[in-house]
């Protein structure tokens, strides 16, 4: 019997009582200055990446165009849908992380393409996926559950065609274009953000209406070999590469070692996925961008399962659980071993008694480096000492106001503070949002420096 994914069925209400949804989630330890340092963006790194695929792209498609009255079409139109049909959720992903350019508005140049490659509507998959990460393969909670137990090995050969899954973007976009909000976009999305969506919708369905009356005006299908058709022959690449992330893995379980796999690929395939076969790292820690996703992985790698040693190896692993779980969907892939990280240190405080010099409270040397953060408790309660990478100081509450992530080990990106679990950012001098998924402010307080000590001051409203 298929198990029920839904959001609104009797596993949601479970996976809420049990404390599954919205959970603690295990994390490997990483010294918090190499985070820091693995968490740094590039934009020239991102744009080279860029510029090769969509130079591909460009090459594919011209060279289809050129042999499009011979049988060499057939592999060049091959390489084009899969660059264009299949590579692109590893940019889409990337850049809706915000973790693939050092700016906003590169990725966000990056991403609405993209989306449009794969039919994804941008601000309905970008809340999908904060979900995803919040509760990865939790059953109710989870919306991005590729392959829900049972899954059959004929259906998952079935889904390397993506006839069905472009299909279903295709329908959910148009019927969004057509103004129709579903209750799952309602549970998902703010409602300021529906508009936004309708009208993305529109955009999209206009161009794949404009490439249908080429078709017809035209009286070929080259228009729609370019345009939208590369959503469906295309997708063969995406499907190839997202069953390696969570498929036959456990579900239910706090802890990504258990749900999620790291697969060793060749550098060719590690350029067209962006590196995203390092995903139980990518999981734990999804503020460190895709080129340094292999240098975390030799960071934590003890802590870790070992990975899948190809890809080959990952799809007998998966197609293994397919027909065992096809029988007995509670079967478990056997022989995982997850190392024991029982004696791990904690992690390292800075505490501060409740020394007051006159008004302020004395917070230590002036030691941060910029773009630093460490964490400190001040009387037991806990905040993060962040330092600009313009050199100011700034004392801000440690747990995200989003969820239950420790901004200390987040990332400083100018005057920026980037939170480590969904990306969301806030201004470090007024605490203000910036980038979603966040909607309240940080409390942040500025901290002065004086002989090369910090101080706060004491009348910010102190919760002592
Ligand atoms: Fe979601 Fe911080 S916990 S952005």
């Amino acid at each position: 019997m298929r198990r029920d994914y839904s959001l609104t069925g009797a596993e949601a209400a479970t996976a809420v009582a049990s404390g599954l949804a919205e959970g603690h989630w295990f994390q490997a330890e990483v010294d918090l200055k190499r985070l820091s340092e693995l968490s740094e963006r590039s934009n020239s790194r991102a744009a080279v990446d860029t510029l090769v695929w969509v130079g591909l792209i460009i090459a594919a498609g011209v060279l289809a165009w050129n042999v499009r009255s011979t049988w060499w079409a057939v592999p060049a139109f091959l390489a084009y849908g899969a660059l264009v049909g299949g590579a692109a959720d590893a940019r889409w992903h990337e850049c809706g992380h915000g973790t693939a350019f050092r700016s906003n508005t590169l990725n966000d140049l990056v991403y609405y393409p993209a989306c449009f490659m794969l039919a994804r509507r941008p601000l309905f998959w970008r809340w999908s996926h904060f979900r995803h990460h919040t509760d990865t393969i939790i059953r109710g909670r989870d919306v991005e559950i590729a392959f829900q137990r049972p899954t059959t090995v004929p259906e998952a050969l079935l889904r390397f065609t993506h006839v069905q899954g472009a299909f279903t973007m295709f329908r959910d976009t148009i019927s969004t274009a057509l103004g129709r909000i579903t209750d799952v976009e309602r549970q998902l999305m703010p409602s300021d953000d529906l508009p936004r969506m309708v009208r993305d919708a529109r955009v999209f369905t206009s161009l794949w209406v404009a490439a249908i009356a080429a078709v017809i005006w035209t009286g070929t299908l080259w228009p729609i070999l370019y345009i939208g058709g590369p959503t469906i022959y295309g997708g063969w690449l995406m499907v190839f590469f997202g069953i390696t992330q969570h498929a036959g893995l456990q579900e239910n379980v706090l802890d990504h070692r258990y749900s999620t796999r790291t697969v060793l690929m060749n550098p060719i395939l590690r350029f067209l996925y962006l590196n995203m076969n390092y995903h139980i790292e990518h999981h734990m820690y999804p503020s460190v961008p895709y080129y340094r996703l292999r240098a975390l992985h030799e960071e934590i790698k003890q802590q870790l399962p070992a990975p899948n040693p190809s890809t080959l190896h990952a799809y007998r692993e998966i197609f293994t659980a397919f027909r065992h779980q096809s029988v007995d969907p509670d079967w478990e892939i056997p022989n995982r071993e997850i190392p024991d990280v029982s004696g791990r240190r904690a992690p390292i405080v800075q505490d501060i008694a409740w020394g007051r010099a006159g008004d302020s409270i004395d917070l230590g040397p002036a030691d941060l480096a910029r773009g630093g953060l460490r964490p400190v408790r001040i009387d037991g309660q806990d905040f993060v000492l962040a330092r600009t990478e313009e050199g100011s100081y700034v004392l801000a509450d440690r747990i995200c106001t989003h969820g239950e992530a420790d901004m200390s080990q987040g990332v400083v990106l100018g005057c920026e503070i980037e939170c480590p679990r969904h990306n969301g950012r806030f201004d470090l001098r007024t605490g203000q949002p910036t980038r979603k998924p966040v909607r309240e402010p940080l409390g942040v307080q500025p901290v002065t420096e004086s002989e090369g000590r910090l101080y706060v001051h004491g009348d910010w409203g102190l919760r002592f």
